[in-house]
């Protein structure tokens, strides 16, 4: 039979572990997040323009992903009470590709794009800008639209 001390210690120093676990665990950082967002961003336009609707909505979806993920982890950095900005061209930008409709794509991907500009500058970051993309990220993907799936 342990001691009730035996016992308290013993949760004493698990307590001391979890939290040095907690304090080292990896965590990405909003520069990370945005990273991601930038390829998905690129994806997207690539998607919409080949008519490639599911893959659109699920770029779309990732950015949506990252955005929320910097909501719930990055809570600490002052920017992140600018990011509810991205929500309503996000939801629009969704909402052309649900009608698969080109132009409306195309218009709301640059109102999607021109947000994010206005976030960096309202965060002091309007250094970094973002156009809309001249190339895919990677030579080995293809953003045609697949038979059936
Ligand atoms: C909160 C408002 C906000 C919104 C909305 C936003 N950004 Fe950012 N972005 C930031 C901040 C702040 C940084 C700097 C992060 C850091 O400290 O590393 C950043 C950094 C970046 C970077 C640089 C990452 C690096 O390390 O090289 C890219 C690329 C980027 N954002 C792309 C985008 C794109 C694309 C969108 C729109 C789909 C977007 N951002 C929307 C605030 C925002």
């Amino acid at each position: 039979m342990l001691s009730c001390n035996q016992k308290n210690n013993d949760i004493k120093h698990l307590q001391t572990q979890i939290d040095s676990l907690q304090a080292n665990a990896y965590q990405p950082g909003f520069g990370d997040f945005m990273s991601g967002v930038q390829v998905h961003h690129n994806k997207l336009w690539f998607a919409g323009k080949n008519e490639n609707w599911k893959l659109a909505d699920f770029e779309i979806h990732e950015i949506k992903e990252s955005m929320d993920d910097i909501k719930k982890f990055c809570k600490d950095r002052p920017e992140t009470k600018s990011i509810g900005m991205i929500d309503v061209p996000l939801e629009n930008l969704k909402t052309a590709i649900q009608k698969q409709n080109t132009k409306d794509f195309e218009d709301q991907y640059l109102i999607l794009t021109n947000t994010c500009n206005s976030c960096h500058q309202e965060t002091k970051h309007g250094f970094n800008v973002i156009t809309v993309p001249t190339a895919p990220p990677f030579s080995n993907q293809n953003f045609k639209p697949q038979n059936g799936n």
